[in-house]
């Protein structure tokens, strides 16, 4: 039944051997039974950490098992994989550099002196993110034509994109005159969906990009260049619409930007942990500074819990075990984030980044190709929808199909009825997919297996704080799962191929040379171009 090889590391093969013995039986003694053995489960598997709580216990696995699994981040000392990340090691082994993202929210002075530099570069940066937003916010900061910031466009995509989005979306209420927007994909449809309500005279442009090289972005910061110019600004002026968050300043240069409009960011904070980082410029127009400081606490609070909480009271590190449960010893192939709020209707695809971009890798830290899965594929959706979506395929497909509910508890809604609808069916999801359906009399189609494991994470509230520390949690759980595959979660080495490709094919296509490629992609390319010419004569 087990065809692939569970993860076999030197210093755990005793607790993965104790453990293979405890996958038959997980597999196929009812869920429900656990609970029936112990009456004391849900207090054994349940966590409280900084504005959220975890019951863990719809999870197949025993407390014994637990136990065990336990026991594998001593055996690897993730303890001191933890320090070192936190401490500035050099975690991104194979472009040899720290992943400093908790240095972003540690307001207060750091601890190691190494850490000193660096500490003050985040502090003057949020210093410059300060007086940004009092300008703008006070109306004193002017676009190239002279005029007030109405609304701000975020150009960015990915990493440099996402945290803003979906802090900016969960937050909501409207707390500054600015209204921000955003531009991800390199798109005229997006574009002009987006641009076409904004006045050019008082939009100012955000270009965020820790590359400054990234393709969307310098497309989208281009259009928007033209975008503006159609309201003839001063040429020597135009500069004054356009900020830029990044890493290369010589780029922003050459592409317009004066350096006095360009926040920092920096190689030791990676693009998917870094809306703690100016990234989070957004945040801070759109809410306020004090918002985005709250933010950075909610996160810090996790991060002390991560540094500090022992093993099965740790919460990233007990789904970070989980995960490897469900998926290197039972082998679930995905799972699914679902959660119960609309608020958070981007939290999925954050996710997806955050955990398949850092954890979708093959190779071990030392060159070798790895011997078990690593990140399995992260997906999910707004529950309720989702139930009239993709629950079916959960509850009745064939495969497993763990499932993380995020039920944030106080959302600002005092409409009872409805905020009881949302709870009474996150419940009952989890709840059903552990029961099933299997009465005697119950026709085939009608059957659920039940036993379907899920964890449920209650959330206090959608304040910045709990949303810091949701973040954070997720940030942790993948940097542990991480360390326990052996793997490196801070490169991303595998999106530079279809990068090249995409700008080999660009120049086929505005050449008409269709040679050099494949014969699928080179018909493929062919069909587009004549399609479009025919289009025009049309
Ligand atoms: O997807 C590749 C990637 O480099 C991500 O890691 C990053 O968040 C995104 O592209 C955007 O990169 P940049 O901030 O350099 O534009």
């Amino acid at each position: 039944m087990h065809t692939k090889l569970i993860m076999e590391h030197q210093k755990t093969q005793s607790i993965i051997s104790e453990l293979k013995k405890e996958i038959k039986q997980s597999l196929e003694r009812p869920l429900f039974e656990y609970f029936k053995e112990d009456p004391k489960r849900v207090e054994t598997m349940s966590v409280s950490a900084p504005y959220i709580f975890a019951d863990f216990s719809k999870n197949l696995l025993s407390s014994k098992t637990f136990k065990k699994l336990c026991q594998i981040p001593l055996a690897l000392q993730i303890e001191e994989k933890i320090k070192n990340m936190f401490g500035g090691g050099n975690v991104n082994t194979t472009e040899i550099r720290p992943a400093l993202h908790t240095l972003l929210r540690k307001i207060e002075t750091p601890t190691s002196p190494s850490l000193a530099n660096k500490h003050a570069l985040c502090m003057k940066t949020l210093q410059q993110m300060e007086s940004i937003t009092r300008e703008i916010h006070e109306g004193k900061r002017k676009t190239a034509f002279g005029e007030r910031i109405t609304d701000v466009v975020s150009i960015g995509i990915g990493g440099s994109h996402l945290g803003s989005k979906l802090i900016l979306d969960a937050l909501r209420k409207k707390t500054s005159q600015v209204n921000i927007h955003f531009l991800e994909n390199a798109d005229q449809n997006e574009i002009a969906r987006v641009l076409h309500v904004l006045e050019p005279r008082n939009t100012l442009f955000l270009v965020a990009s820790k590359s400054f090289s990234t393709g969307e972005t310098l497309l989208n910061a281009i259009e928007a260049k033209k975008w503006l110019s159609q309201s003839r600004p001063c040429p020597e002026e135009l500069n004054k619409s356009f900020i830029g968050i990044t890493n290369n300043s010589s780029a922003a240069n050459a592409f317009g930007i004066s350096a006095e409009n360009i926040l920092p960011l920096w190689d030791w904070v990676g693009g998917r942990f870094s809306v703690w980082s100016a990234i989070g410029l957004p945040i801070a127009l759109g809410q306020g500074m004090t918002t985005f400081y709250d933010f950075l606490a909610g996160a810090r609070e996790m991060d002390d819990h991560f540094q500090n909480s022992t093993v099965n009271s740790n919460l990233p590190i007990i789904l970070a075990l989980l995960s490897f449960w469900n998926h290197n010893c039972l082998e679930a192939e995905s799972y699914a984030v679902v959660p119960y709020c609309d608020n958070l209707r981007f939290f999925p695809s954050y996710l997806q980044q955050l955990e398949m971009e850092s954890n979708g890798k093959s190779i071990t830290l030392d060159g070798n190709e790895v011997s078990y899965n690593t990140a399995p594929t992260t997906w999910g959706g707004v529950g309720t929808a989702s139930q009239h979506a993709f629950f079916q395929l959960i509850h009745q497909g064939t495969r497993m199909i763990p499932v993380d509910f995020i039920l944030p508890l106080q959302t600002g809604s005092f409409n009872q009825e409805l905020e009881h609808y949302r709870v009474a069916n996150c419940l009952a999801q989890s709840e059903t997919l552990m029961l099933g359906n299997k009465e005697k009399n119950t026709k085939p189609e009608k059957r659920l297996a039940g036993s379907r494991p899920s964890t449920t994470l209650m959330l206090e509230n959608l304040s910045p704080r709990a949303l810091g520390a949701l973040l954070s949690l997720y940030e942790h759980k993948t940097e542990t799962l991480g360390f326990l595959w052996n793997i490196n979660s801070f490169d991303q080495w595998g999106v530079e191929n279809g990068k090249k490709a995409a700008t080999r094919i660009m120049q086929g296509l505005n050449s008409k040379d269709y040679s050099g490629h494949d014969q699928s992609t080179s018909s493929l390319m062919r069909k587009y171009v004549e399609t479009m010419a025919n289009d025009e004569k049309e």
